[in-house]
């Protein structure tokens, strides 16, 4: 496979380097998941743990970006997390996106890549590691499932809706504020979900699965394919004050656009509330 070198590359090109990427990624989790329970695992901060899988899917990972644009930066979770998000091309990269999941065996984590142009995400793949489901996105080509093209769900009644979130828990002084938004998101929807991959989350908005999204610590590799996912797809995605998400460490909104605008309002009526309790 040729090399490819400077911005102008197209989008297409970008796909099938992450394309590549994520599948190798994936047949290295795949290969230990037989040796899981011998795996040692690192703690990095309170409830955030690291294996040598995480580590080798990402080394998969950064080689094939290296073979195929040599000029790009890696800005991936384990080995480069530090790199600068910059001008030019840049690889957003979870290598494993649920890790706790794939520690327990529980089937819902996935690999996570997405390739920035000039500081816009212009492709990306997640790809379920369990179920072997590959969510693609190229900027302006629509999100699919396994070639088929997805699109968010068309539920506008909070009443009827099913909610995907994360939980603080790495920052556990936001349980207080997410517990009151938890509240008030479960009063007003017909469920919620905590499956404990962002990425994936992310890919169930844009299947229509969830009919929105919302998490407040999360890292630029957690979500930045899961965002071209479900604009691909027809859906919103914006920070707490509801601007337009960028691929930076925060909070995120996701959903379709009606029931974005509800829990947009919802969570920030949380905050309200809570800050005239206090
Ligand atoms: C985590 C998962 C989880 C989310 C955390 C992430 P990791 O990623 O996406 O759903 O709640 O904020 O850190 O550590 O499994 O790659
Ligand atoms: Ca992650
Ligand atoms: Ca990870």
């Amino acid at each position: 496979m040729q090399a490819i070198s400077g911005t102008d590359r197209d989008n297409s090109e970008l796909f099938d380097v992450a394309l590549e990427a994520a599948r190798a990624g994936a047949a290295v989790i795949r290969k230990a998941t037989a040796q899981r329970e011998k795996l040692v695992w690192e703690t990095k901060s309170r409830s955030d743990f690291v294996s040598e899988v995480d580590k080798a899917s990402e080394q998969r990972i950064a080689e094939i970006v290296k073979r195929r644009c040599p000029d790009a930066i890696v800005l991936g979770e384990e080995l480069s997390p530090s790199a600068v998000f910059s001008n030019g091309i840049v690889v957003i990269a979870d290598p494993l996106d649920g890790t706790t999941n794939f520690l327990h065996g529980y089937p819902e984590y996935a690999v996570s890549i997405a390739i920035a142009r000039d500081g816009v995400v212009c492709a990306g793949v997640v790809l379920n590691v369990p179920r072997d489901d590959e969510f693609t996105a190229v900027k302006g080509g629509g999100a699919f499932l396994n070639k088929q093209q997805i699109r968010v769900s068309s539920l506008r009644e909070p009443g009827r809706a099913l909610i995907g979130t994360g939980f603080p828990f790495k920052t556990i002084e936001l349980l207080p504020q997410y517990m009151t938004q938890f509240s008030l998101v479960m009063r007003g929807t017909a469920g919620i979900r905590r499956a404990g991959s962002a990425a994936l989350d992310l890919c169930n908005v844009a299947r229509g699965s969830f009919d929105a999204f919302w998490e407040l610590v999360l890292a630029p590799w957690d979500v930045a394919a899961g965002m071209l996912m479900v604009q691909e797809a027809g859906g919103i995605v914006t920070d707490l004050e509801g601007n337009p998400a960028r691929p930076i460490a925060g909070a995120l909104v996701a959903g379709n656009p009606a029931m974005h605008a509800w829990l947009l309002q919802t969570v920030r009526r949380a905050n309200m509330s809570k800050g005239q309790s206090e």
